[in-house]
């Protein structure tokens, strides 16, 4: 899970590279590192630590025609200097960068006459291309018949200047090609905005680059004849504009957000294909994600039971994987949320589905990503780009596409009208308008806490465990998330004299009532009680509440969850951390 940019072509600074590089930075962050070759010499330059450290570290005036570089997240290994990519072999005959896991990095180390001093699966790889292969693109892809796992590689030979060796399996990577310059990206976010021609590697394909020429092979070395891909995307820049971190630059955008999500799905007709036909005969949808997309699907299953009244099952998809459910393929519908269109559970969940030959639909922020384009049914998000690892505009626009789907197939097979866009364009209205100056005492009051405490119930519970999931991850307290009632039955444990809970209260009058007697025994220990309520009369008299305007109580989360994601950005703020960036995680997670 790491990001990579290589680059062959006319000179260019070694910075140049590493600018590209940077973009890819949402996908770890734990060291960087680039290897570029000049007459059958290799320079390697890395740093532990963010792409910044390595830019610091290399002057102006270092040029290439041919470089590989590399941001990490640890996986086989610490952060360590000798961990950090890119890996020489002994003999430096091959220097490579690898985003993935090498599956069967044992049985390969177990085979080496020379072991690597790095724990990295990327070494081992490495040394054992300089023990079993030579220097032609042919016996480069025949060495990899012997590796399992999944891999997205770029190789620099040192017999070979300005040419660079490529494998890809379950890992995205792209290829760009203009005049006299070919560039290779993980996501084609860095890769330059002009181009002629623009390639995406599959699953067992190989490509030589080698000066401005580029050749694809399959894996059992035909020359394949590879047709190049449009993305109708503009990759424009994402700046921070008069914003301190992008985090609380995407909250800010919530609204906006909203707003462009209801009037692309009018104005490009997008619901139209999910009509009577589409869904008569599904009796049970299954919605899958990880992380923040999978608390989206347990909020979106809410609203397709209420609204549609067909059953839905939420599976977490590194679970879902090893499940053998007994389901009828013609009865039974999926839905796939990823932010990134990228997360490898996701992935493998959605390939297992399609190959047992049942329908589903994916819910992306990413057209051109992996899980987009295995997909014929697309339900876009259009959050814009998120470069805050912690979810929080694009979890809005996952429920508020959630929203419109459920209403949708509520219009078409009940008959009755739910005027969605409608619901939508006030919750847009409403959703920066929390309180901020009583969320800045709050997280004031609460951010040296070791512990903190979300409960609700039913919907409100959901929103709990999203909520609780934004302090956790960038403001390290340890948060945890119960359905009221069970607060009782193991977490008073854990209560302490100023122990924050933080309580959820939009649901109907004995929802509320049976939560808020449920933390009764957590207050008397001394906890501290926030609430957020739609219910003026809990938060008019209360400097610990915040009082959210939702009339519509399906619609509640979508605004309670906006104060939650500003309190964590601002508890992290107070404990000094980087919200965009906070420690051992990664915005996209491309390995199972
Ligand atoms: C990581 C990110 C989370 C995200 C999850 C799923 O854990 O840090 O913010 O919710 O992956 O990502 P996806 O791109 O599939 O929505």
């Amino acid at each position: 899970m790491c990001g990579i940019v290589g680059y062959c072509g006319k000179k260019i600074q070694l910075k140049k590279i590493i600018d590209k590089l940077k973009k890819l930075e949402y996908r770890g962050y734990d060291s960087a590192g680039i290897t570029s070759i000049k007459n059958n010499t290799i320079t390697t330059i890395k740093q532990v630590g963010k792409i910044d450290n390595l830019l610091s570290n290399i002057p102006g005036n270092l040029h290439t025609t041919c470089a590989i570089s590399h941001t990490r997240w640890a996986t086989h290994g610490k952060a360590t200097h000798t961990n950090a990519h890119p890996h020489s072999s002994s003999k430096e005959q091959w220097t490579i960068v690898h985003n993935g896991i090498i599956e069967n990095y044992q049985e390969l180390y177990d085979k080496l006459k020379t072991k690597p001093a790095s724990d990295t699966d990327t070494a081992i790889l490495s040394q054992y291309l300089e023990e079993n292969c030579n220097d032609n693109i042919e016996s480069f892809i025949t060495a990899f018949k012997n590796i399992k796992g999944s891999y997205a590689i770029v190789c620099i030979n040192k017999n070979n200047n300005d040419s660079l060796y490529i494998a890809k399996k379950n890992s995205p990577l792209y290829i760009s090609q203009a005049y006299g310059e070919i560039w290779v990206a993980s996501d084609p976010i860095s890769l330059p905005l002009e181009y002629d021609y623009l390639y995406e590697m599959l699953d067992n394909e190989f490509a030589y680059i080698s000066d401005s020429n580029i050749s694809f092979y399959d894996n059992n070395i035909n020359i394949v004849d590879k047709k190049h891909i449009n993305i109708n995307e503009s990759f424009e820049e994402t700046n921070l504009n008069k914003y301190p971190h992008f985090m609380i630059k995407e909250i800010e955008e919530e609204q906006s957000a909203i707003e462009k999500q209801i009037q692309f799905y009018k104005d490009k007709c997008i619901l139209k294909e999910y009509n009577y036909d589409f869904i008569k005969n599904y009796e049970n949808i299954k919605l899958i994600g990880c992380g923040t997309a999978y608390h989206a699907g347990l909020v979106g299953a809410r609203f397709i039971e209420k609204l549609v009244g067909i059953k839905c099952t939420v599976e977490i998809a590194s679970e879902y994987i090893y499940k053998e459910p007994i389901l009828d393929t013609n009865k039974t519908l999926f839905i796939f949320i990823s932010q990134s269109g990228e997360t490898a559970d996701t992935l493998r969940a959605l390939e297992i589905v399609k190959s047992k030959g049942f329908n589903y639909i994916s819910l992306t922020n990413v057209l051109y990503s992996s899980i987009a384009r295995k997909s014929k049914h697309i339900l876009p998000t259009i959050a814009g780009p998120e470069i805050a690892v912690a979810s929080t505009k694009a979890f809005v626009c996952q429920l508020t596409t959630l929203y419109m789907f459920a209403s949708h197939i509520h219009n078409v097979l009940e008959g009755t009208f739910i005027d969605y866009e409608k619901d939508l364009r006030e919750v847009a209205k409403k959703i920066l308008s929390f309180n901020k100056e009583k969320l800045d005492i709050i997280a004031k009051s609460i951010y040296q806490s070791p512990t903190a405490i979300f409960l609700g119930k039913d919907i409100d519970y959901i929103v709990a465990m999203e909520a609780s999931l934004k302090l956790k991850e960038v403001s390290y307290i340890n948060s945890t998330s119960y359905p009221s009632g069970e607060l009782k039955h193991g977490f008073l444990a854990l209560v302490e004299d100023g122990t924050p809970l933080i309580i959820f209260a939009t649901g109907s009058d004995i929802q509320i009532s049976k939560t808020l007697n449920a933390t009764q025994e957590s207050i008397a220990r001394g906890a501290k009680e926030i609430i957020i309520t739609n219910r003026y009369e809990y938060s008019k008299h209360n400097d610990n509440s915040i009082y959210i305007d939702s009339l519509n109580p399906l619609l509640a989360p979508i605004l309670s969850i906006a104060p939650m994601q500003y309190l964590a950005y601002k508890v992290s703020i107070l404990k000094g951390i980087n919200p965009d960036q906070p420690r051992n995680l990664a915005k996209s997670v491309t390995v199972e």
